[in-house]
């Protein structure tokens, strides 16, 4: 993996304080990054072949086709491409491999879109990026460039796959670092945190640290976990919710809202409201372990396993001053 390009193509904008720290970061992750899994899944991406589309689509959905692609090279694109297994958010059809993902993240993304200021032309950060399906979708919708961070090697790696087979597109770059490892950049026109709120142990320091990311002006799109109540109520499962270990915080729309006023946001809006099926996150042969369905209680799906209240996630979009 080689970061070049990206340092190459901030040196000269409003990222550029950033190459203080960042290559050091990267450098200290590379030399981690050498044992383990790490290694095959780098492997397989190696073995991708760089591929220009005829067709790209990533307004609409991430897909990308070509007519010169023979079976026996599709064939080969799908067995690397499961090498990366489990791929988790999605789904992403590429020369006919159909990455049938865990998550229909593009549904997230119709439930987001509608309800933010228009991507074209920005800079654009997306903590939490996973795959970077979002970060291709943001592209579609005219971002200028789009920085994903997310500390998992295989989402990297998945990203890295995805871009071969786009055609190598720098607009989108995923970088390997948890959002405690950014300087204050105030520099990105909008940051999008979704799904990531409730795995942080220190919610409101996560939203410090989101709006020092943003310039004046700015606007924060925040999708989380949340239940449902009054102004005052906020979660705190125990050991786990819905099987996950790391739930710290799962607040009213009502309490994040506060939230968010606390840490010094204005025009705080709740965009959009949903319960999760087992529709749009559930087992594929893309992801084969146990999914929502096996998390809900099996006598009442309103409950988790655990006994709380169901997946129920929202759309907060939010201004820096
Ligand atoms: C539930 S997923 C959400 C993925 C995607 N944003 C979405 O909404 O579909 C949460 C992601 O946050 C990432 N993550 C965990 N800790 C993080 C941190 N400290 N900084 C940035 N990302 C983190 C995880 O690796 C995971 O990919």
């Amino acid at each position: 993996m080689d970061f070049g390009n990206f340092y190459q193509l901030i040196a000269k904008g409003p990222l550029a304080p950033w190459l203080e720290t960042l290559p050091a970061q990267i450098a200290a992750w590379q030399r981690e990054s050498l044992h383990g899994h790490f290694k095959n899944w780098d492997r397989s991406v190696e073995y991708l072949p760089s591929l220009t589309p005829e067709k790209l689509d990533l307004l609409h959905s991430v897909s990308a086709d070509s007519s010169q692609l023979t079976d026996r090279q599709r064939g080969g694109i799908e067995k690397l491409l499961r090498n990366l297994m489990p791929w988790r958010k999605g789904p992403y059809s590429l020369y006919g491999v159909n990455i049938d993902t865990e998550w229909r993240s593009d549904w997230k993304w119709e439930r987001v879109l509608p309800h933010i200021s228009p991507l074209a032309g920005r800079t654009v950060l997306d903590v939490g990026c996973g795959s970077g399906y979002h970060m291709w979708r943001m592209i579609g919708a005219g971002a200028h460039l789009v920085v994903g961070i997310d500390p998992m090697q295989l989402f990297l790696c998945q990203f890295e796959a995805v871009r071969k087979l786009l055609g190598g597109d720098q607009r989108a770059h995923l970088l390997p670092l948890g959002i405690e490892q950014l300087p204050e950049l105030k520099a990105f026109d909008t940051v999008f945190s979704m799904g990531v709120l409730y795995h942080r142990r220190s919610p409101l320091d996560h939203l410090y640290q989101l709006k020092n990311q943003l310039v004046s002006g700015g606007e924060l799109v925040l999708e989380t976990l949340v239940i449902e109540g009054d102004d005052q109520q906020v979660l705190v499962p125990g050991e786990r919710y819905a099987q996950m270990r790391n739930v710290y915080f799962i607040p009213t729309t009502g309490a994040l809202k506060n939230w968010l006023e606390k840490c010094g946001f204005v025009d705080v809006r709740i965009a959009d409201y949903s319960v999760t099926s087992t529709d749009e996150q559930r087992r594929t042969s893309w992801m084969t372990s146990e999914s929502l369905a096996e998390f809900l209680d099996p006598n009442d799906p309103t409950k988790t396993v655990e006994g709380y209240p169901a997946p129920l996630r929202a759309v907060l979009v939010a201004t820096k001053p």
